[in-house]
């Protein structure tokens, strides 16, 4: 089979792959960007809320600067936080030249302004959106110029089997492609580029219950792992507080904008409870709101616990909130009347490929973009709507250093094929489908929003089963998507495991009944795995 070569590939159509990838082909490189479903697949396309950026004439660069480290409880790269928040105007900028439409607001003096919601942790109102649904309107207007681009080629359906790595000297390896298996024909396929990207997004799918969408499935994470970078802070999940609670809705999120806009947290007796959590209630972040959300649904033995905005008027809450307006209707849950019902559900990777500022990992030509990369900028847990702006900004370095040293990158060797002269197809699917839905329930059960040693010492043993048994699978039959999430998920798994079993303490996202203060004896550590 003959392989395909391309200046630069990118794993990934979120917005930290195509903004790359947009970036990238303006300079004249071709660009391959693989989704191994849909264009829109990623959680890009979903998020909510907005991006963080200063605009107000009343907040600051400063202001955002100590709020990230705040929430990131001591583990924030400070360096990395300046250089992501001083960002924030250009990438709103950049994303409106793509055509991205933001909601404005009309002033006093004439004319229009971006509108700026709010969320936990900022304590300025700093968050562009567009209404509640930000994330498909990047996406979309993203895609659409990647689409006409001369030098952007799109893979959909499409995910990596493998990243392929040379020798480049006595002690380190470079990146120069990667075995895509294509879904479409089931077939694995040859990708050769002189620089390969990760930017597949997070892990959250790791947990049984998730805002995420299927493919957040921590691939980016396993591939660079296997192929020899480290990884780090893989403990510091974060859960989201408000995912909807209803039978048949999936895994909706209800955007924290909507306790940016006044909405309250109270329990099925409708009595408010944030306030003895936190003096900031509503707008602590998310990591106090989620804990306390769980603490109450354990203590109470309820399901879950309700948000109610219905205070506001309805032309408010539907000029703001229309998508959620819509979706809750379809359940019958009017939210300018009723309270919505909410539990916490996985949301947010925050650990991932450790990375330096201009995203290069620990093998050369190989960057990690986006929600996949540990860049130091969300320390031990992530302030609201700081992820896209690390998507953006993070996709701008990379850029910067690629159209820098490409020149000198050397164009791929001839690679080999894919070879599958030793595998059949499989004829035991449920053991992939069995596994999946095992190791999502005990990371749930066992690697939650609470934690002890017992509990990471369960997990990790069936975490060691599983991977026998995958990789005797993965030796033996032909791949398919859902194998090769799974490989990945137990990788993910694992790692999250062995970071939450370095950490003895509480720190940000890790809370563990074992150890529940923060250790303030010694300066506070990241946890850096490197692989054998
Ligand atoms: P993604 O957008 O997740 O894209 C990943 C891409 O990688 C996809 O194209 C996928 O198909 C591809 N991929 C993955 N694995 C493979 C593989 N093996 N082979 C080929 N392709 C692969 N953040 C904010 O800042 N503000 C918000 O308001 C906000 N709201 C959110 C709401 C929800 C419901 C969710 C789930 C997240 C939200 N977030 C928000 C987080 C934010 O959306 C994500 O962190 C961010 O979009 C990640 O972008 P990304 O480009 O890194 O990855
Ligand atoms: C939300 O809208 O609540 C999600 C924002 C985020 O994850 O940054």
């Amino acid at each position: 089979m003959t392989c395909d070569t391309h200046d630069v590939l990118i794993i990934g159509s979120g917005g930290a792959g195509l903004s790359l990838a947009l970036k990238l082909a303006d300079h004249s490189l071709t660009v391959a960007v693989l989704s191994k479903f849909a264009l829109t697949a990623g959680s890009t396309y979903y998020a909510q809320g907005g991006i963080s950026a200063v605009f107000d004439a009343e907040d600051s660069i400063e202001s955002h600067i100590e709020d990230t480290l705040n929430a990131g409880a001591g583990l924030c790269d400070p360096e990395i936080v300046r250089l992501a928040v001083t960002y924030g105007k250009n990438s709103i900028n950049w994303l409106r030249e793509q055509g991205v439409v933001f909601t404005e607001e009309t002033v006093t003096t004439g004319g229009t302004k971006l509108h700026l919601t709010r969320e936990g942790g900022h304590s300025h109102r700093r968050v562009v959106h567009a209404a509640d649904a930000t994330g498909k309107a990047v996406s979309l207007s993203l895609i659409d110029r990647a689409k006409e681009h001369s030098n952007i080629t799109l893979f959909e359906h499409h995910n990596v089997v493998e990243l392929i790595t040379v020798e480049a000297g006595s002690s380190t390896k470079k990146a120069v492609g990667a075995y895509v298996l294509d879904s479409t024909k089931q077939q694995v396929k040859t990708l050769s580029a002189r620089v390969v990207v990760l930017a597949t997004g997070g892990a959250s799918k790791v947990y049984l219950y998730s805002t995420n969408p299927q493919s957040a499935t921590g691939d980016g994470i396993a591939l660079a792992w296997r192929a020899g970078c480290r990884v780090s802070n893989m403990e510091f999940m974060q859960f989201h507080p408000t995912c909807l609670y209803h039978p048949n809705a999936g895994s909706f999120l209800i955007t924290e904008a909507v306790r940016g806009e006044g909405g309250k947290l109270v329990l099925p007796d409708g009595s408010p409870f944030m306030q003895h959590f936190d003096p900031r209630g509503e707008l602590a972040p998310r990591d106090i709101v989620a804990r306390a959300i769980d603490h109450e649904i354990k203590k109470r033995g309820i399901d879950c616990v309700y948000l109610d905005i219905s205070h506001k008027s309805a032309d408010f809450i539907k000029e703001h909130f229309p998508n959620i307006y819509e979706q809750c209707l379809k359940f019958d849950i009017d939210i300018t009347k009723q309270p919505i019902p909410v539990v916490p559900a996985a949301h947010y990777t925050c650990g991932g490929v450790m990375t330096d500022s201009y995203a290069r990992t620990d093998i050369a030509n190989l960057y990690a973009v986006g929600e996949v990369a540990s860049t130091g900028l969300h320390g031990a847990n992530r302030m609201a709507s700081n992820s896209l702006l690390e998507c953006l900004v993070f996709a701008d370095r990379a850029s910067e250093d690629i159209l820098k040293r490409l020149a000198d990158i050397p164009a791929p060797p001839a690679i080999r094929d894919w070879d599958e002269s030793k595998v059949s197809n499989s004829d035991e699917e449920v053991v992939v489908s069995h596994n999946w839905d095992e190791l999502r329930r005990f990371m749930w059960d066992y690697v939650g929003i609470v934690r002890t040693d017992k509990r990471l010492d369960r997990a990790m043993h069936r975490v060691d089963l599983l991977k026998q048994e995958i990789a005797e699978y993965y030796g033996n039959f032909r791949v398919t998507s859902d194998l090769l999430e799974l490989r990945n998920l137990v990788i993910v798994a694992e790692l999250i495991i062995r970071c939450a079993k370095l950490r003895k303490e509480s720190r940000g996202l890790h809370y563990t009944l074992d150890y529940p203060d923060t250790d303030d004896s010694k300066p506070p550590q990241n946890s850096i795995l490197t692989p054998e």
